[in-house]
Parts: structure tokens; C-alpha cells; sequence
């Protein structure tokens, strides 16, 4: 990928990410970018222009590309044709029903982690036998509800979880499939936050007690066993994470085989990272061909094997388009405070991450070289009183006030994570198909915000 690194003297001694300041060429990055172009100097999503959408939808605005999503999901497919496999969206990436209407279309199954998300991917009418659920707290009720709706397999996180599914079971007259999520303890190499398969980490089993915990499992009579699963972390960026806990996973398989407990699935949980800015992350082809040739011995086992990816589908499918309101030049920083903040899209803030920052309309004639204009080295703000509110430090653009800017990478655990902080209505979202557009979830009204709240009136 390209990416042009310009430095900025006065912003050197800043410890915060990217001190030196950051240039992307943007007619030159966008090309990591399938589904973002630009045309005549405007940014396009697929063929529509960005700044369009933002006039007709209002900023902050996501947009995600249906062709980039389903493209991101065919490299899963395409990539692990030689097996037997399926693959479960994580929905939390993104759980907009547009995006799970297009994936359960294409025959994505889905991996859940709450009764909420269970209630997005049956109003798709997507097969409740194709939903795994995940999760560590799964209370009597969100169990009683996916026992209800059928679904394909509760991947269990603890003992506890292992009897209260057994009573539900046994209260409903009904088998619940499970799969048990152990702790590999694999480092992951990943942000603390979202690292999940460190034996200090709250998920999973830790694997020295995955024989007594199907051992357990099969002396309840209401269990079925279907699986084994693990989910080591996400945004990795290392093939090594992912073969080192398939490695021990094979082991347990065996001893597992030798007390006769076999299984129909493995769940291989999701993770794979996206290249944001620079990262160097391997493509799902490597991904995969890394994994092949232990995959294919569990094929032959019998085995269907499962994958749970989020961020890889949908990361890169979708930007954030923010207005610039102010813009004030300060002796130490100079700060572009714009529409969105935190509360749109908190991962900067959260986990320090870095995505990109582009210009929705190139200065005129300037398409091939941005890094001549005038520019300063910003921090991209937002209205949120916290100074933690940013989305984006030391970025070397040309701006002004009521330009729109698009921040790329913003499809997955962008509008999932957004909230309502300082009264602040979430964003619009629209999906783009090559020419055509369509709003997929209108942007919130103050007065939706407060609606189910009430005056105190005793006095
Ligand atoms: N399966 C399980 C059980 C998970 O917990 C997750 C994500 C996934 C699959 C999907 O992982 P992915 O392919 O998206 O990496 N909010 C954070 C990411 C949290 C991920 C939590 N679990 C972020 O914005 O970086």
C-alpha cells in the first residue's frame, strides 16, 4: 500500500499516535480501497460521489458498499472451497439488517452474541440453524429464546453455562446443541482489549479442563455435543496466532477422540485483521492456505469447519462522512472539529486506532498530487466535551470549514459501537450498490432520545 509520510516539525514532540503528522496521498491510498475512487476529483463510493450523499443524507452519514461486503465474504468462500465449511458472520461488527439481508442472501450463516442480535438475524428471515451463539453471560432467558428459535449451536464459555442450558433444555423438552469455546491461551499480538485467548482473559475454557468439561457435558442429558470452538482475539495482523491455537486445538481433538467424544464442527471464531492505514495484514487466500493442510485432516475426520469473521467483511465496505464546522488553530495544535465524535465512532478513542482521514473533494487539478497544496497538521475533533474525544491526531490535509471528509475503515464496530452521549442522535446510514443508494436506518431525532423517559411527579 502507499502511503506518503510528510513531516511537520512543530508537531514532533507530540507523544500522541503519528507525532510527526500524517499525509496520505488520497488519490493514491484510495486504491487499497476497491469500492472507494476518485472521479473528477470527488470521492466515490462504488459510483456514487460521497459529498452527494452527504448533501442529500446529512453528515455524520455511513456508508457502506454492498459489492465491497459481498466481495470480503466471497474471499472467505473462495478461499476455503476445498472443505467442507461455513461461515457465521459476526454480527457485531456491523448488525444493520441491510448488511445481514445481503449476507443471509449470499448464504452467510451468523454467530451471535445476544437475544438483540438473535432478534436482527431472524427479522432477515436467515435459517436459525445457520446462527451460533457466542458469548460469556447468556442468561436463562437468552437461552430459553434461541432453544425457541432453533438454533444451530450455543458455543458454551463456562460449567455453569453447561447446566443452566441443560435445565432450559430439560424445562422446554427440547436437545440444545452445544460446542464448548476453549482457552488456548495464544497471545494474539493484538490490542489488550480484544485479545480473547489468553488463559487471564474472561472467555473460553482454559483447555487443560476441556476433557472434564465434555465430560460433563455428555452426562447431561439434554446436551448434544457438536462442536469444539475457539475465538483467540481480533484485528490480528499474524498468521502465527492463528496456527499456534489450531495446533493445540488439534491436540485436544485427539485426546478428546481417545475418550470417545467426537465432534461434527470446529469453530475457528473470526479475527483476521484489515489494513486500515498500513498495517501489513495476510489476505484471507494466505489466511487460509496457512491453516489448509490441518484443516483437510480434519476433514477427513469428518469435520466441518466454521469461521466467525466481522471486521474482515466489513471493515474496509464502509466510511464515515463528517462535516468540518470549526476549525481552530491554536500555538501548540491546530483542531478541525468536525460533526462526529466519540459517540459515532469511538475506536480511536477506545483502542488508539488509526484510520484514515480523506478529502471528499480534491482541490481542482490537484488529483495526482495533494501533498502540494497548502496544508497543516490537524487533529480531527469532535463536539463531545471530553479531550478524548477524537478521531483522528496529527493528519497533514488542506481543510475548510464545511468540507466533508471521509474516514475510511469505518464499516465494522463503527455505528455498532455508536451512542447517544451528550444527547447526540446517531448517524444515518446508507448502502450504495454501484449506481443506487438507499438509507438503511434513518438518522435519530432529539426527541427520539428522551421519549421513553420520564419527569419525576411524586413530589
Ligand atoms: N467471534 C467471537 C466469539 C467474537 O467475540 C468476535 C469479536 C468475532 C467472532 C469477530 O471477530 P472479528 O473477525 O471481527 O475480529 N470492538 C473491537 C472489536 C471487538 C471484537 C470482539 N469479538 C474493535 O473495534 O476493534
Amino acid at each position: 500500500m502507499s502511503l506518503d509520510q510528510q513531516t511537520d516539525p512543530s508537531t514532533e514532540q507530540d507523544s500522541d499516535n503519528h507525532p510527526s503528522g500524517m499525509m496520505l496521498e488520497p488519490a493514491t491510498f484510495v486504491h487499497q480501497f476497491e469500492s472507494l475512487s476518485y472521479q473528477h476529483d470527488a470521492l466515490c463510493v462504488d459510483e456514487v460521489s460521497a459529498e452527494l450523499l452527504a448533501q442529500e443524507f446529512g453528515t455524520p452519514l455511513y456508508v457502506y458498499s454492498k459489492t465491497a461486503i459481498m466481495r470480503a465474504y466471497r474471499a472467505y468462500t473462495n478461499a476455503f472451497a476445498f472443505i467442507d465449511h461455513r461461515i457465521h458472520y459476526a454480527v457485531k461488527a456491523n448488525s444493520n439488517l441491510a448488511v445481514l439481508g445481503v449476507l443471509a442472501e449470499a448464504g452467510a450463516g451468523f454467530d451471535i452474541v445476544s437475544s438483540g442480535e438473535l432478534a436482527r438475524v431472524l427479522a432477515v428471515d436467515a435459517d436459525p440453524s445457520s446462527i451460533v451463539y457466542s458469548g460469556v453471560g447468556k442468561s436463562k432467558d437468552d437461552i430459553k429464546q434461541a432453544l425457541e428459535a432453533g438454533i444451530g449451536c450455543f458455543n458454551v464459555e463456562s460449567m455453569s453455562e453447561l447446566d443452566t442450558l441443560d435445565r432450559v433444555a430439560d424445562e422446554m423438552g427440547v436437545q440444545a446443541p452445544i460446542s464448548i469455546r476453549i482457552n488456548p491461551d495464544v497471545d494474539a499480538n493484538t490490542h489488550p482489549y480484544i485479545s480473547t485467548g489468553l488463559k487471564e482473559n474472561k472467555f473460553g475454557i482454559n483447555h487443560a479442563k476441556t476433557i472434564e468439561a465434555y465430560q460433563h457435558a455428555q452426562s447431561l442429558e439434554n446436551l448434544s455435543i457438536k462442536g469444539i470452538d475457539y475465538h483467540i482475539g481480533s484485528q490480528i495482523t499474524d498468521l502465527d496466532p492463528f496456527v499456534d491455537a489450531l495446533d493445540k486445538l488439534m491436540e485436544l481433538i485427539d485426546e478428546l477422540e481417545a475418550v470417545g467424544i467426537t465432534f461434527e464442527h470446529v469453530d475457528l471464531g473470526g479475527g483476521l485483521g484489515v489494513d486500515y492505514i498500513d498495517e501489513d495484514v495476510p489476505s484471507v487466500a494466505e489466511f487460509a492456505d496457512a491453516l489448509m493442510p490441518k484443516l483437510q485432516i480434519l476433514q477427513e475426520k469428518g469435520m466441518t469447519i466454521l469461521f466467525e469473521p466481522g471486521r474482515s467483511i466489513v471493515a474496509n465496505a464502509g466510511v464515515l462522512l463528517t462535516k468540518v464546522e470549526v476549525l481552530k488553530p491554536t500555538e501548540h495544535k491546530n483542531f478541525a472539529i468536525v460533526d462526529a465524535a466519540m459517540n459515532d465512532l469511538i475506536r480511536p478513542s477506545l483502542y488508539g486506532s488509526q484510520m484514515a482521514v480523506l478529502p471528499c473533494v480534491l482541490p481542482s487539478g490537484l488529483v495526482q498530487s495533494y501533498s502540494s497544496v497548502e496544508a497543516k497538521t490537524w487533529d480531527i475533533v469532535g463536539q463531545v466535551c471530553e479531550t478524548g474525544d477524537f478521531l483522528a491526531k496529527n493528519r497533514v490535509l488542506s481543510l475548510a470549514v464545511g468540507d466533508i471528509l471521509a474516514i475510511t475503515g469505518a464499516g465494522a464496530y463503527g455505528f455498532a459501537m455508536s451512542s447517544n452521549y451528550n444527547t447526540r442522535p446517531r448517524a444515518c446510514e446508507v448502502m450504495v450498490d454501484d449506481h443506487d443508494y438507499q438509507e438503511i436506518r434513518a438518522r435519530e431525532k432529539v426527541e427520539d432520545l428522551f421519549a421513553s423517559e420520564q419527569t419525576w411527579k411524586l413530589g
